[in-house]
């Protein structure tokens, strides 16, 4: 099968490349490399540039490229930023939804699978979140994927396109140091930049009803991510006709201060970190239920959190050479 891989020069879209290609799949990555980089593509994968919003564009590269199924990543994903912008984070990734989704069923591409996220529960109260728990979104960001998994379910439906979405915990780590995340908006780059900086790292709020106060999150390598993509595809290929949303995590709960714990070790750094409120908006635990996926497609993560810290610090170091400890 051909699969586009939308937002295939990003940090996660670029590692799914890799694993569609390592298991005999043909790719085609589509990207305005708004956040992506050209060079994450590899060399004999075709990249087009242009945005999920150009239907036209969108349209020509299915057909001319013979694309057969259709893995969604682009977006903006910044929960922050998309409080101060909320119709840019509509616009981009509900209005981009929708005008792919046309594409799409325009050129009777067979499946589709799209990048949703835990932030689509917000605030759930309970110890592991299963995909029947409710669907509070907390930002506007969240709100964009709920909404995008419904317009994906109802196309699903209405037209026969195979659906799959994938609701990710908190993504982390590196298949390779040149594919490491680059931005600094999840915990573990903000703790490498603060110790970088040779300043304590932050821990928002010690007061959440936790065991050690701080908040909980469910980590998982990108590399296990990406085989999900995997696993989901060919489970859409087996199945034509089926739609299923599924959480992709481990079903571990971490918290912020073992965390920062584990990088001090790794890095060498020995920095206590430092106390500062609570964030608004920030839930105490977020931990996936990890059994659909395991029962429905048989898949499991395989990475503990040592090997997304370890990878991910090779990135950094990569990066930021003057890092490096010893
Ligand atoms: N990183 C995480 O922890 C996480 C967690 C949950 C869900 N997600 C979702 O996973 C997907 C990938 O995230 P990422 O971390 O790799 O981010 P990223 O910013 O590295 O990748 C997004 C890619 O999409 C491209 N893009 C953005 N808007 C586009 C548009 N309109 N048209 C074409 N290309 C466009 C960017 O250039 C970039 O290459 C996103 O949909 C994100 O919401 C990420």
């Amino acid at each position: 099968m051909t699969w586009l891989i939308t937002g295939g020069a990003g940090y996660i879209g670029a590692h799914v490349v890799r694993a569609m290609l390592d298991a005999g799949e043909q790719a085609v990555v589509y990207d305005d490399l708004s956040t992506g980089i050209a060079d994450r593509v590899p060399a004999d994968v075709p990249l087009v540039v242009g945005s999920v919003l150009d239907g036209e564009l969108v349209s020509r590269t299915l057909t001319e490229r013979s694309v057969t199924g259709v893995v969604h990543l682009a977006a903006k994903k910044q929960v922050g930023e998309s409080m101060e912008l909320p119709l840019h984070y509509y616009r981009e990734n509900v209005e981009g939804l929708r005008v792919l989704l046309e594409a799409v069923t325009a050129a009777e591409v067979g499946s589709f699978v799209f990048s949703s996220s835990a932030a689509v529960y917000g605030m759930p109260d309970v110890n592991l979140v299963t995909e029947e728990t409710p669907c509070v979104p907390m930002s506007p960001y969240g709100e964009t994927k709920l909404a995008g998994e419904w317009l994906v379910r109802a196309t699903g439906r209405a037209t026969g396109l195979s659906t799959a979405s994938l609701r990710y915990f908190n993504v982390a780590g590196a298949a390779s140091p040149e594919l490491a995340d680059v931005g600094v908006f999840n915990l573990i780059p903000m703790v490498f930049e603060k110790l970088t900086e040779n300043a304590p790292p932050r821990i928002f709020g010690d007061d959440y009803p936790t065991p050690d106060g701080t908040c909980v999150r469910d980590y998982i390598h990108v590399v296990d991510l990406a085989e999900a993509h995997v696993t989901a595809a060919r489970a859409l290929q087996a199945s034509p006709g089926s739609n299923f949303t599924l959480n992709i995590g481990r079903g571990e709960g971490v918290s912020v201060r073992e965390m920062i714990d584990r990088i001090n070790a790794l890095t060498g750094y020995d920095r206590p970190p430092v106390t500062t409120p609570r964030r608004p908006g920030d839930p105490a635990r977020v931990v996936a239920s990890a059994d659909r996926i395991a029962t429905e497609l048989d898949w499991k993560a395989k990475y503990d959190v040592q090997d997304m810290i370890t990878s991910a610090w090779a990135g950094w170091v990569r990066l930021h050479p003057k890092a490096a400890r010893g």
